[in-house]
């Protein structure tokens, strides 16, 4: 039988704390019912003491869930207690989580007290709480810079006044794992009454071992952690949710967590934007990049057996598929695997001059993705059915200059050249364009569209013209707006003269 971890989510109060992260009411309802549904334990719902928006919270947090504890923190203050108290009111099943500063610097250059004093104050705050609630967890603040003998004392004196889990937080980011696991199990050996807690981590990033920290203490015995989606939380953050519960799953430590890990994706997509807080694209398990293979060995590994090159089935996360990302150094074998995934079975030529193209663009803009070799395609195939091609476009445009565009056609297997002036860059190409043309146009319409974010992706214009009353449409993509916009002048042009042939 394996052990469960119990998972504590501290989203919305460590995480929420953090500078840019408030959210308001609604907001935190969307997302403790998104903890919900993932399947965490216990719900850090906010800090009831320190705002009455706070407060309000723990009430409707309360109201909202019904599967997961619903946790209070307070300080070592009956105020504070009480005031938790009352915001759980609703919960179905409550904690109140105090606690105190119990490290030399804590004790004597923050709270100015003393270890003996430290230890009544956490005795009457844990018995206080209890009054109240039956789940009372204590924490030890920066426990990670706190003597493991003073510590052991604290810990059993709070589970002999009633603490059911004890937090111990590494509240600086200071600890290396080897230390940090050398106090869980410094705990288990010397607290006689640990049998009757569970001990908890609580792991600050600030030097990058969070996670590795948290590990640590399970491996040591500590059967809850205290984690948050994306690792959101004070200075570096916490814990992040998702690389434990992955960690967990991965290996065989005969440990079992309850988080459903497929929706692992979408809580940090939603904890992301509703904080306006990027997620760097390499964060493990929910980067950006964290299954996306560029290099094209990687590439070609990854397409043989995905096992290769990756240790979680990016849908055990909630991501559809491995993606293959395309970049300039990617091979022609993975550029023919993603079009096929599109539904377009090239021929040995089309494949050449695709991955010539291909290479064209993947030399203007960093990555290629399916929207960028749909209109690469598709613009081939036009351009290989039109009477008139653009041959070349320079176009002279700046602040105080008159846009002048200089354009050559090829007509009917012939170049022609022109120049011709406009309001602005686009305007002067496609009057040097209308004036190689035999006929009368007249632009409708025109659209840009750019096809995903950024300054280099690919711009998608559309246009509509009008000859002898009838309405031709044209399309044109490329990473420079005015080719783009040539090209779809051009393409609306070329099936007019496809009409009068
Ligand atoms: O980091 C910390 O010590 C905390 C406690 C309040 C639990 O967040
Ligand atoms: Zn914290």
């Amino acid at each position: 039988m394996s052990d469960k971890i119990f998972i504590f989510d501290t989203t919305l109060r460590d995480g929420e704390q953090a500078p840019g992260n408030q959210l308001n009411m609604v907001e935190k309802i969307e997302i403790a019912k998104t903890l919900e549904t993932l399947g965490v334990d216990v719900i850090e719902a906010g800090f009831p003491i320190s705002s009455p928006g706070d407060f309000q919270s723990v009430v409707e947090i309360s109201k909202a869930v019904s599967n997961p504890t619903i946790c209070a923190l307070t300080r070592a203050l009956k105020k504070d207690i009480e005031v938790a108290a009352d915001s759980l009111k609703y919960a179905k099943s409550p904690r109140i989580h105090t606690g105190i500063g119990t490290s030399y610097n804590h004790i004597y250059h923050k709270l100015r007290s003393t270890p003996e004093q430290i230890i009544e104050q956490g005795i009457q705050a844990v018995k206080y709480a209890k009054s109240f609630v039956e789940q009372v967890e204590f924490y030890a603040e920066d426990a990670g810079r706190t003597d493991n003998q003073f510590l052991a004392q604290v810990v059993e004196e709070m589970i002999k006044a009633g603490a059911t889990v004890i937090n111990i937080p590494d509240t600086t980011g200071y600890c290396l794992p080897h230390e940090y696991g050398e106090k869980i199990q410094y705990l288990i050996e010397n607290v006689p009454n640990i049998h009757k807690a569970i001990l908890s981590t609580h792991c600050h990033n600030d030097l990058g071992m969070a996670t590795a920290n948290t590990m640590a203490g399970i491996l040591n015995g500590a059967r809850q952690v205290e984690v948050t989606i994306n690792g959101v939380g004070e200075r570096a953050g916490n814990t992040a949710l998702e690389e434990v519960a992955m960690a967990i799953k991965c290996h065989n430590l005969g440990l079992v967590t309850g988080i459903n890990t497929p929706k692992l994706t979408h809580a940090s997509k939603l904890v992301s934007r509703l904080m306006n807080n990027f997620v760097q694209t390499n964060k493990a398990i929910v980067g950006k990049n964290a299954f996306a293979h560029s290099s094209g060995i990687h590439q070609d590994g990854v397409l043989k057996m995905r096992q290769n090159y990756e240790i979680i089935d990016p849908k055990d996360v909630g991501v559809d598929t491995s993606s293959i990302v395309l970049t300039a150094r990617s091979g022609r074998a993975a550029l023919k695997h993603r079009l096929q995934k599109l539904e377009f079975n090239l021929t040995k030529e089309e494949l050449d001059i695709a991955y010539e193209n291909f290479l064209i663009l993947a030399d203007k803009k960093k990555e290629i993705n399916d929207s960028d070799l749909i209109i690469l395609i598709n613009k081939e195939k036009r351009r290989e059915r039109r009477l008139i091609k653009v041959k070349k476009l320079q176009v002279v445009c700046g602040k105080s200059m008159i846009p002048t565009a200089t354009v050559t056609l090829k007509i009917k297997g012939e170049n022609q050249t022109t120049t011709a002036i406009g309001d602005g860059p686009v305007d002067a190409a496609l009057s040097a364009i209308k004036k190689l043309i035999p006929f009368k146009v007249h632009l409708e319409e025109y659209l840009v569209q750019a096809i995903t974010g950024g300054t280099e992706d690919v711009g998608k214009v559309s246009v509509i013209i009008t000859h002898d009353d009838k309405t031709y449409y044209g399309i044109g993509a490329d990473t420079d707006v005015i080719t783009a916009s040539a090209e779809a002048y051009v393409d609306a042009i070329s099936k007019i003269f496809a009409h009068i042939k």
